[in-house]
């Protein structure tokens, strides 16, 4: 993993743009910068008439895409060549917090699945520990809550809700029909994400440990 940094997010956009090339398969995250990166690559698509497409991470983003004329398709078909997305925190070994959007299990897909792996940020986003301004998300299967609940508390989670939805009653309920538990721990070890992710009925959580990320800096100033 390495940092670069560039000032402001429309200039971050516009790099990750730049790195296009005819043919490219891309994963599309979500973000406000990932968003102005992907207006900046569907410009090129139309000017350059390039033979570009796009495997979303969201249903959200699927929709972006295709208003935008940004081609789809799916891992079924292709294999990421490249990927830009978001993240929510990022510590000093570039191990990352994500999941506000709650799409952290097809995130970790793309990512997982891609060969290079830009994440755009902010300075805003840089914690000395992960942890320090957001929860630990995990989607579980429906059934599996209360059984995962206890064993989070085992793993040290302190503080654990169930994600409400906006504008709807009741809990979010993900792309993939499960909920989200938001976890605060006190202490987010080297083994944590594996921890979480061995506990039966968790799909996924949005800790990110010791990917292979390159993540690209907007400044503010
Ligand atoms: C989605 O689940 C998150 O991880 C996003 O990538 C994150 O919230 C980034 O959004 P901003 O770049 O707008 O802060």
């Amino acid at each position: 993993s390495e940092i670069t940094h560039i000032s402001g997010k429309q200039k971050v956009a516009d790099e990750i743009a730049a790195k296009v090339k005819d043919g490219d398969i891309l994963g599309v995250g979500s973000g406000s910068t990932a968003y102005l990166a992907l207006v900046a690559i569907a410009r090129r698509i139309k000017e350059e008439k390039l033979n570009v497409k796009a495997i979303p991470t969201s249903l959200e983003l699927s929709m972006f895409c295709s208003k935008l004329g940004v081609p789809l398709t799916t891992l079924y078909e292709n294999k990421p060549d490249w990927l830009f997305d978001g993240a929510d925190e990022v510590d000093p070994n570039n191990s990352l917090i994500k999941g506000r959007g709650g799409a952290m299990f097809k995130e970790k897909l793309l990512i997982s699945s891609s060969v290079v792996s830009y994440i755009i940020v902010d300075d805003s986003k840089m914690v000395p520990k992960l942890g320090t301004n957001f929860p630990v998300p995990v989607e579980v299967f429906p059934q599996a809550l209360l059984y995962v609940e206890k064993e989070l508390q085992q793993l040290g989670a302190n503080n654990i809700l169930l994600r409400p939805a906006k504008g709807k009653d009741g809990p979010v309920i993900t792309e993939n029909g499960n909920m989200i538990l938001d976890c605060k721990f006190d202490e987010i070890g080297s083994t944590m994400e594996r921890d979480i992710k061995s506990i039966t009925g968790v799909i996924e959580s949005g800790l990110f440990i010791g990917y292979n990320l390159q993540i690209l800096m907007a400044s503010n100033t």
